[in-house]
């Protein structure tokens, strides 16, 4: 909390030196220095028409009001931004998930976790399977083979602690934007205790189970940082994480879910709140899943996506 009010606090000195030097700056300099410098949590950083799940009834908001318990399958083909993540030389073999976005240029790039790229930090050893319900049939219709030109992880991932844990792909194949593929948004607000999320992912039904061949998702609640580190120990939730999860745990995301995205509905726009990063098991009581927290990624997200 203390953390949270000067973080804020500096934000606002921050701005109002920033207002003073760009009203004192010359002309000409202004308009790439405001770009730049006072885009905040606030803005778009992501391209319009984000976030819709033309294919799920009424765009998927009845599935955030029900409570789900364990996982589904998801309606065939209704979350259009996830796609299962492989490498080009095992096409077959889904190992992550990841989320399509698209920058202020409507340009696509593709979200997942630094952790399911660790030790292979080249782009073209990788590809996405977008706009595919069952991860193993290749003959689905709508199924695209997304390559990528770019590969960043954030610099400051941690592989012992897990912190940071976000990587983005830039997608070199022309993609369409329909009923089967489109972006996620990215978020303006951050997260509020309780908000539901839900994952979707590929992953397993059970920690060391096997993998459903279909699309899974589950709901779950977004739980308080102290509470997370009362489950898993102080200093081991940092401020690039969040958590969520039932007391009673029962709802997860699990082996292979990584990457993926925990979305919230705001405004009836489905957003990328959270990326799938780690837990102890999976679905365990008082062991809560925990996300990359996209809000506090923003930032970087925004230097990847928009090129700053
Ligand atoms: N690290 C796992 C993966 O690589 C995801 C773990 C998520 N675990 C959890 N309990 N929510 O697929």
């Amino acid at each position: 909390m203390f953390l949270c009010v000067k973080r804020s606090t500096m934000r606002l000195v921050l701005s109002f030196v920033l207002v003073l030097a760009i009203a004192y700056a010359k002309p000409s300099a202004r308009g790439l220095d405001l770009a730049r410098l006072t885009r905040s949590r606030y803005d778009k950083i992501d391209a319009a028409g984000c976030g819709q799940r033309p294919l799920a009834p009424g765009n998927g908001a009845s599935e955030v009001a029900l409570r789900i318990v364990g996982g589904q399958e998801a309606v065939p083909y209704s979350h259009p931004s996830i796609c299962s993540l492989r490498y080009t030389t095992a096409p077959t073999h889904h190992f992550c998930g990841g989320t399509l976005v698209k920058n202020l240029a409507g340009e696509y790039y593709f979200v997942t976790a630094a952790h399911c790229v660790y030790g292979e930090p080249r782009a073209s050893r990788y590809e996405a399977h977008c706009g595919i319900h069952d991860r193993s049939d290749l003959r689905e219709p709508h199924r695209v083979i997304v390559h990528f030109s770019a590969l960043t992880s954030h610099p400051l991932y941690d592989d012992w602690t897990i912190d940071y844990d976000i990587a983005i792909f830039k997608v070199s194949t022309a993609l369409p934007t329909n009923n089967y593929i489109s972006a996620v948004c990215i978020p303006n607000e951050g997260w509020f205790e309780g908000e539901k999320g839900i994952v979707a992912g590929w992953g397993t039904l059970t920690s060391g189970g096997d993998s459903p061949y279909k699309l899974h998702q589950v709901q779950k609640p977004i739980k308080s940082r102290a509470t997370c580190e009362q489950r898993y120990g102080a200093g081991s939730i940092s401020l690039r994480m969040l958590c969520a999860g039932l007391p009673q745990g029962g709802v997860d995301s699990c082996q292979g879910d990584s990457g993926g995205p925990l979305y919230t509905l705001r405004e009836n726009r489905w957003t990328l709140t959270g990326i799938v990063s780690w837990g102890y098991g999976c679905a365990e009581a008082g062991r809560p899943g925990v996300y990359a927290d996209v809000i506090e990624l923003k930032d970087w997200i925004n230097t990847v996506i928009n090129r700053l």
